[in-house]
């Protein structure tokens, strides 16, 4: 598969994920927020998939940073402008290469870090999606210098996801809406986290075939 192919091949499932589970991550940001989490992502990710086959595939770059306005364009709140941003600064991170290996991807996914902190205005420890995304993107680092191949390098950081989404229940929310509540946003997990958890299992599923 070619990085294009496999660029696209994780977008959609993220896409997909997003659509498929709009209840299940609405119903973890009602707990403490307002619940439109689901929602927000699933219209936001439709809005993708409706304009998937004229999306421009000059390289994985582009790709996603029109990926990244198309999901924008539609996702109001916060999460639009959040996740917009990821997909625009990971895009800009991929530049015009047409081979991207681990090293580069880690760079694509810290680019995309980096953007969710300054739009956000959040940080580690605040309760958000940040704090399943940037430990599963140091393991995929770990996985990489240490030589592993990429479908086990996402089954780690898949796993590693998971177990940071379920640790955020002992965070207090600093961010959000969740924010709002206090003291009381301590005892469940981030609704952002979750779904990055799995979203990430997802691409480990699809890797692996
Ligand atoms: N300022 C922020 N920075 C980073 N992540 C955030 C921030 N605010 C919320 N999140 C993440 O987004 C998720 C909620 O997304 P959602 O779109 O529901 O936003 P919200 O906080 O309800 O705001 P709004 O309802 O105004 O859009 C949270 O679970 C958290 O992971
Ligand atoms: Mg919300």
């Amino acid at each position: 598969m070619s990085s294009q192919e496999q660029t696209e091949l994780v977008v959609r499932t993220i896409a997909d994920t997003a659509i498929e589970n709009e209840k299940y991550f609405g119903d973890l940001d009602s707990v403490v927020g307002d619940g439109d989490f689901g929602y927000s992502l699933a219209r936001g990710f439709e809005k993708l998939l409706e304009s998937w086959d004229g999306l421009d595939r000059t390289d994985p770059g582009t790709f996603l940073k029109r990926s990244g306005m198309m999901i924008a364009s539609r996702i109001g709140g916060t999460s639009g402008p959040l996740w917009g941003t990821a997909f625009l600064r990971a895009g800009a991170a991929a530049g015009s290469a047409t081979d991207l290996d681990g090293p580069r991807v880690v760079a694509m996914l810290r680019a995309a870090i980096d953007g969710i902190k300054a739009r956000g205005q959040a940080e580690i420890g605040d309760k958000t999606l940040l704090d399943a995304l940037v430990p599963l993107t140091d393991r995929l680092e770990q996985e990489f210098a240490a030589g592993a191949s990429s479908g086990d390098a996402v089954r780690a950081a898949a796993a590693t996801a998971r177990a940071a989404a379920d640790a955020t229940s002992d965070m207090v929310a600093k961010r959000g809406r969740a924010s709002y509540t206090g003291e009381r946003s301590r005892g469940s997990v981030d609704a952002g986290a979750t779904a990055v958890a799995v979203i990430v299992e997802r691409i480990s599923e699809a890797w692996q075939k």
